[in-house]
């Protein structure tokens, strides 16, 4: 049996499904009843528990061979991360009760970097579970090329892909959510010792003009990256209703500046098999 939160998004379904297709037994972490049903018709044990909630996550994860850990996103914390610093400590205490053989935490490239960004949430979670008496891995996955979800309409009607990632001709590293859910279910079943740390990119790195011509590619039409210039990032994240738009702005300066980056070597970070045409394809389902 391997408990799975996050099991109803992106990465946390990707996981339980490998899982369940190479006939594992699966417990469903959810928050809410009504979406642990469609799991359950799957053939999953259903556990209730929010990710700050200690004692539930106890129960949901006794008694398993391995735990997957979905941090939730949060793209708006407050000052100091105080909603991430609670649950982290929440999952430290239920891990430690549980003692589940295997336990893959969902982390991100880039949680190494010292400077604070929005995803010095990560960082801070390596730390919290990285003292853990048994052992615990950290997935650390690129850039989820299904961010590209909130391009589509603009690529689709005005031809235009907005780019926060410049300069516009630099690769970045990118990596379908498939891809992370298969490694983190490698990950949880694999025998013998696994890697403290697992890094992971896809098939190919991407310019923003290579992401643009996928796009025109499966859409049919003409796209072009176009930089949205720095100066107007924070007003534009705070029209879209972010209250603190600086981890954020911190985060892209991060990936732009080249300080969040894989950790290891090049040739050591795992690589992923789905391509973004595959991915922008899937999005338009
Ligand atoms: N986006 C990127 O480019 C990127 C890159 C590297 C790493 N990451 C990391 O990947 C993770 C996001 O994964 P994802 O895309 O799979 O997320 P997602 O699709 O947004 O799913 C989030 C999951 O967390 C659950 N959840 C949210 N708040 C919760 C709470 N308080 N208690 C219990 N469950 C809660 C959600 O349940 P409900 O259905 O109930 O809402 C859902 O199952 C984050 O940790 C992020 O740092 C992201």
């Amino acid at each position: 049996m391997y408990a799975i939160t996050g099991i109803t998004g992106q990465v946390g379904g990707a996981v339980a499904r490998v899982l369940l297709s190479a006939g594992q037994a699966v417990r469903a972490v959810v928050r809410d009843a009504d979406k642990g049903r469609a799991w359950a018709e799957r053939g999953c044990e259903v556990a209730l528990a929010e990710m700050n909630d200690a004692q539930a996550l106890a129960r949901a994860f006794a008694g398993t061979k391995g735990v997957f850990v979905l941090p939730p996103p949060n793209f708006d914390p407050e000052p100091g991360f105080p909603e991430a610093r609670a649950e982290n400590a929440a999952v430290r205490q239920a891990l430690d009760a549980a003692r589940p053989p295997r336990v893959v935490c969902m982390s991100t490239v880039g949680a190494q970097a010292a400077q604070p960004n929005l995803l010095s949430q990560r960082t801070l979670m390596e730390e919290a579970l990285r003292t853990l008496p048994f052992p615990v891995s950290f997935l650390r996955p690129a850039w989820f090329l299904e961010n590209l979800r909130w391009d589509i309409a603009q690529a689709r009607t005005q031809g235009v892909l907005s780019s926060y990632l410049q300069p516009l001709d630099r690769a970045v590293p990118m990596v379908a959510t498939a891809d992370v859910g298969r490694v983190a279910a490698e990950l949880l079943v694999q025998p013998g010792e696994v890697p403290r740390v697992v890094e992971l990119e896809g098939p190919e790195r991407l310019t923003q003009h290579a992401v643009a011509d996928a796009l025109a590619q499966v859409l049919g039409r003409p796209v072009r990256a176009e930089a949205v210039p720095r100066e107007t990032w924070g007003a534009i994240f705070r029209a879209q209703g972010m209250r603190d738009p600086v981890p954020r702005i911190q985060m892209l300066d991060g990936f732009n500046e080249g300080w969040i980056r894989f950790e290891s070597a090049d040739a050591s970070v795992r690589k992923g098999r789905v391509g973004v045409a595959e991915v922008i394809r899937s999005l338009l389902d």
